[in-house]
């Protein structure tokens, strides 16, 4: 299993000073270096932490995989379509939300999406919907040709250590199951830190977590390369 790590926050904390620092640019460097597979930006709408020009800085100037989250809108389909990342993760996206909050519908937007989809394969794109452990919305993402979904791992990081913990572990085990039998390939993320992060061992074929909040924490304390150093050993 693979590690993507999501440097958002560096630049949450960069733009809180507005100036040049920390450098997400320098801080891929060092994820890349201490064994990241992928680096995952989220563009937002509202441009709250990663800008346009951190995309390009980072897609001129880093080996690893670049994996831009965006919402389905027309303008970030352009944005793809002229960056080329190696992946695009596609997400739902609100204005007042901390962060993503729930997976895509894919459902209600299949026409939408699978435009999308098509658009990014053009230019050899990978794609991969957010979404949640949730059968209908897995079928609907092998139908609409996407390449990947990433499960959304919220509700079991929510209710890791309580009661729910083992219902929540097992819609994304069943989830991950369900999608590999349709040819999807399978990652997860959100919400994932050190301590729930074994479990997602024990579900089979996962191919990549994607990891932001708690890395770029831990990074406060032991440095970014040992954080994330320290989680590839946990995976
Ligand atoms: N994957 C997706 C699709 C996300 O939107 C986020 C949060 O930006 C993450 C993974 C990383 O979540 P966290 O910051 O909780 O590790």
């Amino acid at each position: 299993m693979k590690l993507g790590v999501n440097i958002d926050h560096v630049a949450t904390l960069r733009n809180a000073r507005g100036g040049i620092e920390p450098s997400v640019l320098d801080a891929a460097l060092i994820c890349e270096m201490a064994g990241a597979t992928a680096i995952t930006v989220h563009l937002r709408e509202d441009r709250r932490h990663i800008k346009d020009d951190d995309v390009l800085n980072l897609k001129k100037n880093l080996k690893a995989k670049i994996n831009l989250e965006m919402a389905a809108t027309d303008e970030m389909q352009k944005i793809a379509l002229d960056v080329v990342p190696y992946s695009c993760c596609i997400v739902p996206e609100k204005r007042q939300e901390l962060t993503t909050e729930g997976g895509l519908d894919v459902i209600s937007k299949k026409d939408k999406i699978k435009e999308l989809i098509n658009a990014l394969h053009s230019k050899g794109i990978i794609v991969s919907l957010f979404i949640d452990p949730d059968k209908n919305q897995v079928k609907a993402a092998a139908d609409a040709g996407s390449d990947y979904i990433e499960l959304h791992a919220g509700a079991f990081a929510n209710a890791f250590g309580c009661e729910e913990q083992d219902v929540e572990f097992n819609k994304l085990k069943d989830a991950a199951e369900y999608a590999r039998n349709l040819g999807l390939k399978v990652n997860a993320g959100h919400g994932l830190n050190y301590e729930n992060v074994s479990l997602m061992n024990k579900i089979e074929g996962l191919c990549e977590l994607n990891i932001g909040h708690s890395i770029v924490s831990r990074a406060i304390f032991v440095g970014l390369e040992m954080a994330v150093k320290e989680m590839i050993e946990l995976i």
